[in-house]
């Protein structure tokens, strides 16, 4: 696998997207041999298609995610599971119809819930009770964002409804057909609640990502590039391309 070294601890540079997302499904694919009752965060994005590709293949070689937990960041709100730009359609079609986890042990907060407050609570209540996450797998926004954690999202934020952006709407228009109303709310899980994650792995591919990724990793750590707070974390891995570390 070709990597290169950039002096920054826990970063990983692959020449291509594929390689970086092959790394990042590798490091899945290690912790569910050797732990095959993990509790896995996911994350959704078009940075994540290739990762869950890559553990469909290693399903159909004999990985099995029967006992795996896994928790998702984020929910849009107002969007059905049945819609196909839910996360949890997304989910659906991206990774947990391909493999052998148990629907009931896939959890994505609940975006139609009509007590949004309550639905947090519980979504916190639930990973506690999965005895928390072993590995939270992230993208980042343009903006910094991590999960729907827009930038001004405090370290110790907890999971909650929030609003989107502009520029992330912008971003995500892609992932609805034209003309259709776009959610502007969604629900995430906190910044505090990504950071109790045993482990973190951040995957940024592409010029896109380029400017945010400096800014996570070499400025000033705080709420105005939320990815830069991964960096408080004890056991946190970041993993790109070349693109993604241009303006390094
Ligand atoms: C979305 C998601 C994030 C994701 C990010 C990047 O809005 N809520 O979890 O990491 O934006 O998405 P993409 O990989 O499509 O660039």
């Amino acid at each position: 696998m070709a990597r290169y070294q950039t002096g920054i601890a826990g970063l990983a540079v692959h020449s291509t997207p594929a390689a970086a997302a092959q790394d990042l499904a590798q490091r899945i694919i290690d912790l569910v041999r050797v732990k095959p009752d993990a509790v896995l965060g996911l994350a959704t994005g078009g940075t994540m298609e290739p990762v869950y590709a890559a553990l469909i293949a290693a399903h159909r070689d004999g990985l099995s995610f029967a006992r795996v937990t896994s928790f998702n960041l984020d929910e849009y709100l107002g969007l059905p599971g049945s819609h196909p730009a839910s996360y949890r359609a997304t989910m659906q079609r991206l990774l947990f119809d391909h493999i052998d986890i148990d629907p009931a042990n896939t959890h994505l907060p609940n975006g139609m819930a009509a007590n949004l407050a309550a639905e947090a609570e519980d979504y916190e209540r639930r990973i506690a009770a999965a005895g928390g996450i072993d590995l939270q797998i992230l993208g980042i926004g343009r903006n910094g964002h991590i999960g729907f954690n827009e930038p001004g999202s405090a370290a110790g934020s907890r999971t909650r409804a929030v609003n989107l952006t502009a520029s992330t709407i912008e971003a995500n228009t892609r992932f609805f057909a034209e003309g259709e109303a776009q959610p502007d709310r969604a629900i995430t899980m906190g910044i505090g609640t990504i950071m109790e994650a045993r482990e973190v792995a951040v995957l940024a591919t592409g010029m896109s990502k380029a400017q945010a990724l400096s800014q996570a990793l070499t400025g000033p750590v705080g709420p105005a590039c939320p990815a830069s707070i991964l960096r408080d974390h004890p056991v946190a891995s970041w993993i790109a391309d070349a693109e993604a570390v241009s303006l390094l």
